[in-house]
């Protein structure tokens, strides 16, 4: 099959469109080069030569010879602006912009219907591990059962630090913004924001659910203390950041993102510093697990790369999953194992919400909780108490229906003083 040539008009020379220059001048196979490179700032000084940039975005969209559009801003409105233009004129879109993609996934499907043009986003999620293409095209026809992994490479970077190296947080979350992974409002990964704008990208491939960002509960790693710290280090866990969606026992498919206690026995366990993991699992094929480097530059320009690549033999995603309506819907309606962290004034009204409790701690100041919740339940704790909670997912999640309590774990009542 003959590539075709692309002519790029870039927009955004951050970290990561520094990042696709560099790449792309290192992949000479690719029959691709960037005609225009369109930025904001004008005072700022650039590493390459003033005649690469333009100040007006009509310089590329209006540009007849740029048959691609690659958009690496961070700004998720203004992204939508260009992108929607730039699909209505013609031109395949490259975008790396989760939280644009997330807000506004069904009008860009509607879009790209409407005007027959391609957008590509591999790098919106997991930056260079190749997830998206691979729910398109690998899990086409073995059915998916869950897909959960560790998708923000900044919390990752950050708890790891704190955890194993003992760096405060600021320090960490200082260290994940000069090193390119953080976003410029770093409460997007700190929050679970951004995790839950890749999961709803990762629900629209897997099971072909659309969703809007208000439909999926985040809770992010901003609370996480000394106390589950010391809880997870005595009990040989670590905390990861997780985004997990998984079909319930009616065939519906619950999704979320929450902090996680992982054992040394689960594939995210090893998942440290910048990477992220996904495991997938399937009715035949049982558990895959993909590891790769989830933020940075050229982890990410290697993802808007292989987009660019793609766009040369026409690929586009045909969302297969929408077409194959398997009717599958949002379930918000499940029990989690749960460590919630509390004021020791609240604990009574706290144990309320809770189905079961295995487990509760108190000393002068706080405790923690440890038991079956729904996650409505915790939504409303998270609403109402959730400056002074934190909240962690055991690492069994409670894969069942409410009021199915079978596959519930054994805990073991350990109290330690902490
Ligand atoms: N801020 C994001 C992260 C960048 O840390 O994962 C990559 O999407």
């Amino acid at each position: 099959m003959e590539r075709k040539n692309l002519n790029i008009g870039l927009f955004g020379f951050g970290c990561v469109g520094y990042g696709l220059y560099e790449v792309l001048h290192k992949t000479p196979s690719l029959n691709a080069q960037i005609s225009k490179i369109c930025v904001k700032n004008k005072g700022k000084q650039r590493p390459i030569s003033a005649d690469n940039f333009t100040f007006d975005k009509d310089d590329i969209l209006l540009n007849e010879d740029i048959n691609v559009v690659v958009e690496l801003i961070d700004d998720a409105d203004a992204a939508f602006e260009i992108v929607t233009a730039a699909i209505k004129s013609g031109k395949a879109v490259v975008s790396a912009n989760k939280k644009m993609i997330a807000e506004h996934f069904e009008e860009l499907l509607l879009l790209q219907q409407q005007y027959g043009v391609p957008l590509l986003y591999e790098a919106a999620c997991c930056a260079s591990i190749p997830i998206i293409r691979n729910l398109e095209e690998y899990y086409d026809n073995d059915l998916l059962e869950s897909v959960e992994g560790i998708v923000n490479g900044s919390t990752n970077y950050i708890l790891t630090k704190t955890f194993a190296e003992n760096l405060s947080y600021a320090n960490a979350l200082q260290q994940a913004q000069e090193k390119g992974y953080a976003e410029s409002n770093p409460i997007l990964d700190t929050g679970g924001f951004d995790a839950k704008y890749k999961l709803q990208i990762l629900l629209a491939h897997a099971f072909g659910i659309k969703t809007i960002p208000a439909d999926i509960f985040n809770y992010g790693i901003d609370n996480i203390g000394e106390l589950e710290l010391k809880y997870a280090k005595e009990k040989g866990l670590k905390i990861k950041l997780v985004a997990q969606a998984f079909k319930t026992a009616d065939n519906k498919v619950a999704a979320f993102v929450l902090p996680k206690f992982v054992s040394n026995t689960n594939k995210l366990y090893q998942v440290d510093d910048v990477f992220n993991g996904v495991i997938t699992k399937t009715c035949f094929a049982d558990t895959q697990f993909f590891v790769g480097k989830g933020a940075g530059a050229y982890p990410t320009a290697s993802a808007v790369i292989s987009d660019i690549s793609a766009l040369s033999y026409d690929y586009k995603y045909e969302y297969k999953k929408l077409q194959q309506q398997q009717g599958l819907e949002l379930d918000n309606n499940v029990l989690l194992n749960v460590f919630l962290r509390h004021k020791k004034e609240e604990a009574l009204v706290l144990t309320t919400y809770f189905d079961s409790i295995e487990e509760s701690y108190l000393n002068n100041e706080q405790g923690y909780i440890s038991g079956v919740i729904s996650l409505k339940n915790l939504q409303k704790i998270t609403n109402t108490y959730g400056a002074n909670t934190s909240v962690i997912l055991h690492d069994a999640v409670l894969n069942y229906e409410l009021g199915e309590n079978e596959n519930a774990p054994a805990f073991t009542n350990t109290a330690a003083v902490y």
